[in-house]
């Protein structure tokens, strides 16, 4: 319906009809905000959108928080199965029942929205067919960092560029943890329980500390950047419970940082996709984000290298990616399917197979920790083990040994060279007489 100026008349228009599935942490902070903010929404999306059903494992709590706006229900297939509902939000998470739910919306016509990171790694490509072949929009802004509007930054506002590479801090309970750590010098456990607290972290806080939470979101990203299909599955994925105060603090006397760093590059041999500890010169700004927030540095031939940074977890923000995905649909639901922004950035048919490398052949820098024997030549015997390897050493600290001990922690920082050769020193250096423990190896980055 059109008012005099021309323009569709918002206040006549029919408002665009949710199911929200689950209102907890994000479902909860979704529902708040989109009250509240509802006046400016409509004006935005040229129509109202009104959350006409919830469907909550515990309805007492859900109808306290929507205080009696929309019915509220325990069965989400019931959401589902309602005719009058045009978008489906699932926020219940995991990949069981959601993905039966999201699924049957599909096919049932609906639209959905969804934060599932770990849905859409395992399922993406599988959810993103049906999405196109019933012509429905599939909205997972929020599945990747949360609040900053990454993958429409991806998706649209980097379109013309071949994407060079991505690194991202995509993992906010891992930055909080070692953010405490590394200000308040606080242990890794009571700084995890902090995380699970306010919020943050996953429902198996494993997905977030062992790096499988960031690898979903990598996962994700690397497919919209490069036009492959989501493979969760071929992210090289090592996470942050294995790392100590001392290499956090060793790190920062070198000039460095230590980050959960989700890295994926196109090189000539294949795209690589890994999580793992990083050092970062601390006199990159991406080094400097701390607590829960998030930060994605993406480098495209055109633009050179853009920053987008916020928070990545949390109710309000999360829902501040829920809610523009709705705005998304609400504005192009009347579309013509093939003039939507396709699902992964490129057209579906347009998806290519480049291999994914294996760490092995991927090329990065290291820091290696070892503990020596004090004695002449020790030194020497290792330096010969990297040049055969033909591992160059770009610095290298030797700690003065505690009163009376004749053992002490050498550190040396290399160039880049493949993870292959790498691993050949590291294990023909543990093998030697003298040193006396495991070599902690951590990657390092420059992201210049
Ligand atoms: P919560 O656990 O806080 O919320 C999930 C809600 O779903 C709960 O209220 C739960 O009820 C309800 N629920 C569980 N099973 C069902 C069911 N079968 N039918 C209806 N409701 C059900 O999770 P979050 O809000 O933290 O996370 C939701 C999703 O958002 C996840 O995929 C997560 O990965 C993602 N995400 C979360 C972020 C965050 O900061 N928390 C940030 C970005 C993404 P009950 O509590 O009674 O079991
Ligand atoms: N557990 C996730 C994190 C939530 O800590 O980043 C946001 O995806």
């Amino acid at each position: 319906m059109a008012c005099s100026s021309g323009w569709p008349d918002v206040t006549v228009m029919k408002p665009i009809q949710v199911g929200l599935l689950g209102i907890g942490t994000v479902g909860g902070g979704t529902f708040n905000v989109l009250k509240r903010n509802q006046s400016e929404i409509v004006r935005r999306a040229g129509r109202g959108i009104e959350i006409a059903m919830v469907a909550d494992l515990d309805v007492e709590r859900a109808t306290k928080l929507t205080g009696g706006a929309g019915q509220v229900v325990n069965d989400a297939f019931a959401v589902i199965n309602n005719p009058e509902i045009d978008v489906v939000i699932e926020l219940i998470g995991g990949t069981g029942i959601a993905l039966q739910l999201v699924l049957k919306a599909i096919d049932a016509g609906k639209h959905v929205v969804t934060a599932n990171k770990a849905l859409l790694a395992k399922h993406g490509n599988e959810i993103f067919a049906a999405a196109s072949k019933r012509g429905v929009m599939i909205g997972f802004e929020a599945a990747v960092a949360g609040g900053i509007p990454i993958i429409k930054a991806l998706r649209e506002g980097l379109t013309a560029n071949n994407i060079e590479w991505i690194a991202g801090i995509i993992n906010g309970t891992s930055n909080f943890i070692l953010s405490e750590m590394r200000e308040k010098g606080l242990p890794f456990s009571a700084v995890l329980a902090q995380a699970q607290a306010l919020g943050y972290a996953e429902a198996d806080p494993t997905f977030d500390i062992e790096g499988i939470d960031a690898a979903h979101k990598l996962s994700i990203m690397s497919a919209i950047a490069f036009g492959i299909p989501v493979q969760a599955d071929k992210v090289y994925t090592e996470g942050i419970s294995k790392l100590t105060a001392q290499d956090i603090r060793y790190a920062e006397e070198l000039g460095y940082r230590i980050k959960l760093l989700g890295l994926t590059r196109r090189t000539s041999q294949g795209i690589e996709m890994r999580v793992h500890p990083t050092l970062i010169p601390e006199k990159r700004l991406i080094a400097n984000v701390e607590g829960v927030m998030n930060a994605v540095l993406v480098k495209g031939d055109a633009v050179g290298a853009t920053l987008y940074y916020g928070a990545g977890a949390g109710a309000e923000p999360t829902a501040s990616a829920v809610i523009a995905d709705l705005v998304d649909i609400a504005r192009l639901h009347s579309a013509e399917h093939q003039y939507r922004v396709p699902h992964l950035a490129f057209q579906p048919g347009s998806l290519a197979s480049t291999p994914i490398l294996p760490i092995g052949e991927v090329e990065t820098a290291y820091y290696m920790r070892m503990r020596v024997v004090d004695r002449p030549g020790v030194l020497a015997s290792i330096t010969a083990i990297l040049a055969e390897r033909g591992i160059s050493i770009d610095a290298m600290v030797q700690k003065e040994p505690a009163e009376g001990e004749d053992q002490t922690d050498i550190i040396f920082l290399t160039h880049r060279t493949l993870e292959k050769n790498a691993n050949a020193a590291i294990a023909s250096i543990e093998a030697l007489a003298t040193v006396l423990s495991d070599i902690t190896r951590i990657r390092l980055e420059g992201l210049n």
